[in-house]
């Protein structure tokens, strides 16, 4: 290989490098409403196939699945350290709740869920460091989220 070919891979490696580290794929805007039925795959961990490049359409922070008394109801993502809520987000007609906002999971969150006359119904004291509600309340690990 003469030096200038051997330059001109170089020169192209560090470029295709240099692109494939910039390139961010940019996420879509995916989340629940009490009036909405568009989900699926009600007690799978969402963020199996939504996560960054997966296949589910947008990446979620936080998603997971409730049952019994859900209409209208709500979760609290509030920050674990300051109580501060971070984030409501409404449960879909499914029984179902999802974002792709961005959520900072630095100080851990606790979760209240809201029901349609905007009362506490259900507290998780437990801290968690990941929004992904059915990788632990899968009906085993965990007892399944159920609204009264
Ligand atoms: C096995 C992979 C997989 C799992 C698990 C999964 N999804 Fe999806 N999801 C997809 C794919 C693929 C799409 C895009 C194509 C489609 O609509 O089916 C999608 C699309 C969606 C959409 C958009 C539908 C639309 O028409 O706008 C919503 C909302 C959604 N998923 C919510 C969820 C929720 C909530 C969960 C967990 C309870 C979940 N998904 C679990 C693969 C998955
Ligand atoms: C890392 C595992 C884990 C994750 C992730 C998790 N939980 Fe929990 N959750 C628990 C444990 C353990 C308890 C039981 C102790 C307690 O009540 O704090 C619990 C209890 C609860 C309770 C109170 C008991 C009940 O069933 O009413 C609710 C509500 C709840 N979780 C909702 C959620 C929601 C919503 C999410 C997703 C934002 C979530 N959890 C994510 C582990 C987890």
């Amino acid at each position: 290989m003469s030096k200038r070919v051997f330059a001109t891979y170089l020169i192209l490696f560090f470029f295709f490098g240099w692109m494939f580290s910039c390139y961010k794929p940019e996420n879509e805007t995916n989340i629940s409403s009490s009036k909405e039925d568009e989900s699926h795959k009600k007690g799978e961990n969402c963020m199996n196939c939504h996560y960054r490049e997966g296949p589910g359409e947008g990446w979620f922070s936080v998603a997971g699945s409730v049952y019994g008394n859900y209409t209208n109801a709500s979760v609290n993502i509030l920050d674990a350290e300051s109580y501060d809520l971070i984030k409501r987000i409404e449960i879909d007609e499914l029984g179902n709740l999802y974002t792709t906002e961005n959520i900072d999971f630095q100080n851990g969150i606790r979760v209240e869920i809201i029901n349609e006359n905007g009362q506490v119904t259900n507290v998780m004291s437990t801290v968690v460091y990941t929004g992904q509600c059915n990788l632990c309340h899968d009906g085993q690990f965990e007892n399944l989220i159920e609204i009264f």
